[in-house]
């Protein structure tokens, strides 16, 4: 067997793993075995393209894995709460990638060696898509890392001048399919699509990122199955494929799971009214109380349904909760977790952080399967959630996040609220819950309130069983 059919056996094995890796991503206990797998596909990838005849000098590769190994550590050592940004930026270099090899592929075959249609066709995508995606994952990182303002910026006649800009681009490219010659049409088209990546992301507020985020993966990943095309390679298409797709199918649900439609992600401009809606509300009265009160009421609920929200993750709560569900479960009281597939910033968000602190999965229930128990739940403790949990979503037809599903939270028997103030959450609206009769408010910091609760439940369950 030639070198080249070992490295199309290579090539095989690591789709194969890049398949069973994104297999197993789906669920949380089989996740880790799903990334292990998914970096053994990749060395391989990368191992098997090294075997190739092409590649006659290997320093320059040596400099790139070493400028690489020292900026994706440190990476990789981002917190917990940075991963979206962190994100952003792999796209932006990944799509990177994929827009130069087009811009030098193109350089050194069209033109001279000649490049049929289709080939050329696929290099224009693959370059349009890499470049638009790359400076929009860098104004994304900016606006989720606060470098950038991250309220969105509209104007009138926004749309049109984004859209005319990205049509430019596409006439370009079909003039290129046609006529491949023109080096300087080529510039124009490149700087046209990086110009687009920017202003795709001026109009779109920091908190509608992570949606946006997932499509630019899609489109990271359509350039590199082009590029695929480009090269002849069958495990660029095969992987850029699988991450287009992904990517794609994540933000349909992530929309779905927020009622929201694509364009009004990108267009909407959503959370801009962020506060000002909870302003104008007319002055309605709730209840508030203490950690000694609160401790004494989850004492005495036989099930306790939890649900975390982005609070839980800005406070870094998860481990203060995890001593909770310890203590509660010691005094025999059954304590359940309820997962909103959006709570938090990211898809995930709160398994993995209940995951890192060792809450084990059998207590994770998902959103059906809460609002099932919820009516017959003593308590639901909500900490540091907010839009997940408004009633509005399921009557207020006026509000942003009419048709959202909801845990149901107001349907136990009492309710208590952990979170800093009255104010609203993602969507900027108020929160009827907060309002009701049988809900408490808890008033102060996920982390530190959590942490006085365990103290007073290990002190009163103590005298209980005294
Ligand atoms: P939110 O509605 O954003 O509410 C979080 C609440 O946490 C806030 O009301 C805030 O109230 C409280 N909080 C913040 N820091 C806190 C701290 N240190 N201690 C205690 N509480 C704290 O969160 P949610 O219920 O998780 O809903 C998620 C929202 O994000 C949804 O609207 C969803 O559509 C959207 N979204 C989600 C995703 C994904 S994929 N998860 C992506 C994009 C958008 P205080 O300021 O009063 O403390």
């Amino acid at each position: 067997m030639g070198i080249d059919h070992w490295i199309q056996l290579v090539y095989v094995l690591s789709a194969v793993c890049f398949i069973l890796a994104l297999h197993w991503l789906s669920s949380v206990p089989t996740a880790r075995r799903g990334v292990i797998t998914g970096v053994v596909g990749m060395v391989l990838a990368v191992g098997g393209t090294l075997l190739r005849p092409e590649v006659a000098h290997y320093q320059w590769i040596a400099v790139a894995f070493v400028i690489g190994t020292v900026i994706g550590i440190p990476m990789a050592m981002m917190p917990m709460t940075a991963v979206p940004q962190r994100t952003a930026l792999s796209h932006a270099f990944g799509a990177l990638a994929a827009a130069l090899v087009g811009t030098a592929e193109y350089f050194l075959r069209a033109g001279h060696q000649g490049m049929d249609r289709f080939t050329m066709g696929a290099l224009t995508l693959e370059v349009i898509l890499g470049f638009l995606t790359f400076t929009a994952s860098l104004m994304a990182t900016g606006k989720l890392q606060e470098i950038l303002p991250q309220r969105p910026i509209t104007y009138r006649g926004q749309n049109v001048v984004n859209l005319g800009i990205l049509g430019a681009a596409a006439a370009i490219a079909v003039v290129l399919v046609i006529h491949p010659g023109s080096h300087s049409l080529f510039l124009l088209m490149a700087a046209l699509a990086l110009t687009f990546g920017v202003l795709l992301i001026v109009p779109i507020g920091g908190a509608d990122m992570p949606t946006v985020i997932s499509l630019l993966n899609s489109y990271a990943g359509l350039s590199a199955a082009a590029m695929g095309f480009v090269l002849n390679n069958k495990l660029l298409i095969i992987a850029g494929s699988l991450d287009g797709s992904s990517g794609l199918i994540l933000s349909i649900i992530m929309c779905k799971a927020m009622n929201r439609s694509f364009a009004n992600v990108l267009f909407g401009a959503f959370g801009q009214v962020s506060g000002a809606v909870a302003e104008t509300g007319e002055k309605k009265t709730y209840r508030s109380a203490s950690a000694e009160e609160a401790a004494g009421i989850l004492l005495n609920a036989s099930s306790v349904v939890v649900v975390p929200g982005y609070g839980m993750a800005a406070a870094q709560a998860q481990h203060k909760v995890r001593e909770l569900y310890d203590a509660l479960s010691r005094n025999g009281v059954n304590v359940r977790f309820a997962i909103h597939p959006v709570a938090g910033r990211m898809p995930g968000h709160m398994n993995v952080l209940l995951a890192e602190a060792n809450i084990p999965y059998d207590a994770l229930v998902d959103l059906d399967e809460a609002n099932s128990e919820l009516p017959q739940a003593d308590v639901a403790l909500v900490i540091g959630a907010n839009d997940v949990t408004n009633p509005a979503a399921r009557h207020d037809t006026g509000s942003p996040i009419y048709g959202m599903p909801i845990i149901d939270t107001d349907k136990a028997r009492t309710v208590m609220v952990i979170k800093r103030s009255m104010n609203p959450g993602f969507a900027g609206v108020d929160n009827e819950l907060y309002y009701l009769d049988r809900t408490l408010m808890l008033f102060g910091d996920a982390k530190s309130f959590v942490g006085e609760l365990v103290k007073e439940v290990q002190a009163q369950g103590g005298q209980h069983a005294a």
